[in-house]
């Protein structure tokens, strides 16, 4: 990292300091959900620092970040991650933030796997090559969907009236009714998206390891909150409050139809308040591997759901029933972030009610250019 001439102050308190070091951060997919809220959040908290936002606009929606990036002053550079020579118009980088990928986890099963892999894999390989190149620390957006969907249906559960829940005790190491920890499991069957995530997870720590780069990797359940563009494979939190807002339809799929599934889901701004910390804190983090995610206390179900989503947007529509369960799709997930927690106090601090009403308020206020990619 570069300090700004003569903008050395003699405090050595880390608030100060990250003001005057002068940082360039290059997030990839930086025009999508993720990557755009880091991107603005980052220059809000640091606004010395540079950042690019680069993406090549594929997932739909992405493009309305555009103006919003460059109001805030983060510069947005068209290109692939596919093409390393993509990268050649940025001139330095201090740390890399990889939040480009096909997110959804049907990707690859009824089509060809080569898109998926080619970005999601070989993708990540030209952006580790990028940071080696420029000596930068590589922050890595993982998934839950590493853990294999087996042995996480194999979990012990109970069923509440509204929701799925996992008992206390289990036959498995590395889950309890808290959550998943990063003991549980990695052996099976995980679909081609947690694959192509867990394999690149594999290359970062052989980039740690034997280039001596500066690594975390962070699996986060869903993630949502305003600006991500929710569709019937992935997004499920914005898709259901969409639908209510813009009254289309909708179904429970699978697990008996009854809308029991459960998932935790972390606020975006919680995301990036992790990825500031750890920022400005890399020898802490340094070769971790977290779960991270809103936990046991920010969870929901599809029935808990329609009804905030009732309650929010004042509309009720009629919700289908489909017995038969998805393919790859899983009855429960809660991330346990003891680990994440324990090395940095990082905790989630926003609800699942606030999320939702971040979002809908940011759906309010776009509904024209909204409508037709969220309807
Ligand atoms: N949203 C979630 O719930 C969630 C959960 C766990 C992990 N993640 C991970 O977080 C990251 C960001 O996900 P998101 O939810 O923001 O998805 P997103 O689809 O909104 O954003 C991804 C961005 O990457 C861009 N992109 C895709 N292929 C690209 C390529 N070849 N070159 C350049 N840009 C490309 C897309 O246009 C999009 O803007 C992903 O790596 C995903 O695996 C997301």
């Amino acid at each position: 990292m570069r300090v700004l001439a003569g903008q050395l102050v003699q405090s050595r308190k880390k608030t100060i300091l990250a003001q005057i070091i002068f940082v360039v951060i290059l997030i990839t997919g930086g025009a999508g959900f993720i990557g755009s809220n880091l991107a603005i959040y980052i220059k809000k908290k640091f606004p010395a620092y540079r950042i690019y936002a680069f993406d090549n606009l594929k997932r739909r929606g992405s493009e309305l970040n555009i103006s919003r990036l460059k109001e805030q002053g983060v510069e947005f550079v068209h290109g692939d991650i596919r093409n390393a020579e993509d990268f050649d118009v940025i001139p330095h980088v201090d740390v890399v933030i990889d939040a480009s990928a096909d997110p959804s986890v049907l990707a690859g099963i009824d089509s060809s796997v080569y898109p998926l892999i080619n970005t999601n894999l070989f993708g990540t390989v030209n952006c580790l090559e990028l940071a080696d190149k420029f000596k930068a620390a590589f922050i890595f957006l993982s998934t839950s969907r590493v853990y294999p969907i087996q042995t996480l249906e194999n979990c012990l559960f109970d069923e509440l009236d509204t929701r799925f829940v996992w008992k206390d005790k289990q036959n498995i190491a590395g889950v309890s009714s808290k959550g998943i920890t990063e003991s549980f499991s990695l052996e099976g069957s995980r679909s081609f998206y947690g694959t192509s995530k867990l394999a690149s997870e594999l290359l970062i720590q052989e980039y740690n390891a034997l280039k001596g780069m500066k690594t975390v990797i962070n699996r986060c359940g869903v993630v949502s909150g305003p600006w991500q563009m929710g569709k019937v494979d992935q997004g499920v939190l914005v898709l259901w409050l969409a639908r209510h807002h813009f009254k289309g339809s909708l179904s429970y799929i699978g697990y008996g139809g009854k809308g029991k599934q459960m998932r935790d889901v972390m606020h975006v701004d919680d995301l990036a308040d992790l990825v500031c910390y750890q920022i400005e804190n890399l020898d802490t983090v340094n070769g971790q591997t977290c779960n991270v995610g809103g936990g046991l206390d920010v969870s929901f179900s599809l029935v808990e759901l329609t009804a905030l989503c009732q309650e929010i947007t004042g509309n009720k529509i009629a919700i289908a029933s489909v017995e038969q369960n998805r393919v790859a799709d899983i009855r429960i997930y809660v991330s346990d972030y003891s680990k994440i927690n324990r090395l940095t106090g990082w905790k989630p601090q926003r609800s699942l009610r606030q999320l939702l009403t971040d979002t809908y308020d940011w759906m309010k206020l776009n509904e024209h250019n909204l409508k037709n990619i969220l309807n």
